[in-house]
C-alpha cells in the first residue's frame, strides 16, 4: 500500500503526516496525533461519533482513508473547537441544558453543531435535527441536544463570530 506525505492544517496547525493511504483519519488523528476527543463508536460511518471538519464540512472520519485527504487540507477537531467562541458557547450550553449523559456522542454533536452554527447562526429546531441526523445518541432521547443548540445559537449574536 503506497505511503502518504501529507501537511495538514489541524486545529490551525500545520502538521506533517505519514501514514499508509488506507490508514483510516481517525486513527492517525487519536493514535499518531493524540488527539483522542474524537471517539470511535460504530466504526463504520453511521453513528458520528468520530465527526470532524474537513474543509469546512463535517465527516465522519472513521471511514475516511487518509489517503483522500489532499496536502494542504483543514482539519478540525473537537480539540480546536473548543477553543473558538461558538464552540465554547455550544458546549456550556450543552452542560447548562444538560444534554450530556454517558458523553461519548457528545464530540461528535458539538463538531456537527459547530459546523452548522458557523454557516446558520439562527438555525429552527428543524435544521438543528438535519444537521445532526448523522450523530446517534443512545442516552438522551435528542430534545436537550436540539435545546442546547438553540441556546447557543441565541448567544451568539452577543459573542463576535469566529
Ligand atoms: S465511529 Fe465513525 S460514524 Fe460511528
Ligand atoms: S449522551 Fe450517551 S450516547 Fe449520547
Amino acid at each position: 500500500m503506497s505511503t502518504v506525505h501529507r501537511t495538514w492544517n489541524i486545529n490551525g496547525k500545520p502538521v506533517r503526516v505519514r501514514a499508509p493511504a488506507g490508514r483510516r483519519l481517525l486513527d492517525v488523528l487519536r493514535e499518531d496525533l493524540g488527539l483522542i476527543g474524537s471517539k470511535e463508536s460504530c466504526g463504520e460511518g453511521e453513528c458520528g461519533a468520530c465527526t470532524v471538519i474537513v474543509d469546512g464540512e463535517p465527516v465522519v472520519s472513521c471511514i475516511l482513508p487518509v489517503g483522500q485527504l489532499a496536502d494542504g487540507a483543514d482539519v478540525l477537531t473537537i480539540e480546536g473547537i473548543e477553543k473558538k467562541r461558538i464552540g465554547r458557547l455550544i458546549q456550556q450550553a450543552f452542560i447548562e441544558v444538560g444534554a450530556v449523559q454517558c458523553g461519548f456522542c457528545i464530540p461528535g454533536m458539538v463538531v456537527s453543531s459547530y459546523a452548522l452554527l458557523v454557516r446558520n447562526p439562527k438555525p429552527t429546531a428543524r435544521t438543528i435535527r438535519e444537521a445532526l441526523a448523522g450523530n446517534l445518541c443512545r442516552c438522551t432521547g435528542y430534545a436537550k441536544i436540539i435545546a442546547a443548540v438553540k441556546l447557543a445559537a441565541s448567544r451568539i449574536p452577543a459573542a463576535k463570530r469566529k
